[in-house]
């Protein structure tokens, strides 16, 4: 999570999905529950996610609906509300499954505001008791919405994808205090900072001075990830038209030091969770 935007949240969000499964054989869900469904245009390509969208098949809107609301109307077509063990979700690779952001979450923001905030909450609990999946990762939107405070809600624990330059590291106690606050107000919510990680990295003075900033403020009880994703022409070129998620990724994009450290901070996030975990 992070207000700010274009920081990376949607890549890490997809790319630690992929390495949880690929590297480390994890049962994996991807939801993404942005509006804007970026993750989901990273997984599929075009003629699939247009399908999808069309559809409304395999889209976390399912998560949101309730029986008690009327039926939704999504181009002339009526959406039901359906148990969670009925919503499809859809295989990228074996034991990596997917939920895709929708366009319409809008429509049912406006729509069910008060509601909608502690279905991802269900949802999540169904999956745990059916013990579908060993991770499952939340992409979400930048701007606090009622889908960012789903999320939270949901969650056991958030990653703060940071770009170390001045404006984004100036967001990082905002957003903390933003999560401290909701999950007072939501007394449902037990999420926990997993810490921060800087992506899109460079050896400049500005990044650096930024980093040594962050390192020397304690009062923000905050764990910094030793691994970050340095700024790469290879991950900023991944091609959309690829035809096949895995060459989406950033295990594939052509360089062996990005894809080390994809791992590595995949490999950290796990060690963090089970240290918690103790
Ligand atoms: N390490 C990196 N090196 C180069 N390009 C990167 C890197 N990480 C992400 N990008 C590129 O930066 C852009 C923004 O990344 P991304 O969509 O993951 O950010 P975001 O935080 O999810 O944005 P939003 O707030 O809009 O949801 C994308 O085009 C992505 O390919
Ligand atoms: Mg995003």
């Amino acid at each position: 999570m992070n207000m700010k935007g274009g920081v990376g949240k949607t890549t890490l969000a997809v790319n630690i999905s992929h390495i949880l499964n690929k590297e480390f054989g994890h049962r994996v869900l991807t939801i993404d529950i942005d509006p804007q469904f970026n993750a989901t245009q990273l997984i599929f390509p075009k003629n699939d996610w247009i399908h999808i969208l069309r559809e409304e098949i395999h889209t976390s809107l399912r998560i949101y609906l309730d029986d008690d609301f009327e039926s939704i109307r999504i181009n002339d077509k009526l959406i039901n509300a359906v148990p969670f063990s009925k919503i499809e979700t859809k295989a990228v690779e074996r034991n990596w499954h997917f939920l895709a952001g929708s366009l319409n979450l809008y429509k049912i923001e406006l729509n069910y505001f008060k509601i909608l905030k502690f279905k991802l909450k269900e949802y999540m609990d169904y999956l745990r008791a059916e013990r579908k999946y060993d991770y499952v990762i939340i992409d979400t939107p930048p701007t606090p919405s009622s889908w960012m405070r789903s999320a939270i809600i949901a969650s056991d624990y958030y990653l703060m994808p940071v770009k170390p330059d001045a404006v984004s590291v100036m967001g990082v106690p905002l957003l903390m205090r933003l999560i401290r606050e909701l999950k007072q107000q939501e007394n449902e919510s037990s999420i926990e900072c997993l810490g921060l990680v800087y992506n899109m990295y460079e050896n400049l003075k500005d990044h650096n001075q930024q980093i040594e900033l962050l390192k020397n403020n304690d009062r923000l009880g905050l764990y910094i990830f030793e691994n970050k994703l340095k700024k790469r022409a290879n991950i900023a070129a991944i091609s959309h038209n690829n035809n096949f998620a895995a060459d989406r990724m950033i295990y594939n994009c052509g360089s062996q030091d990005a894809r080390n450290e994809i791992i590595a901070i995949t490999n950290e996030l796990k060690k963090r969770i089970s240290y918690d975990r103790k």
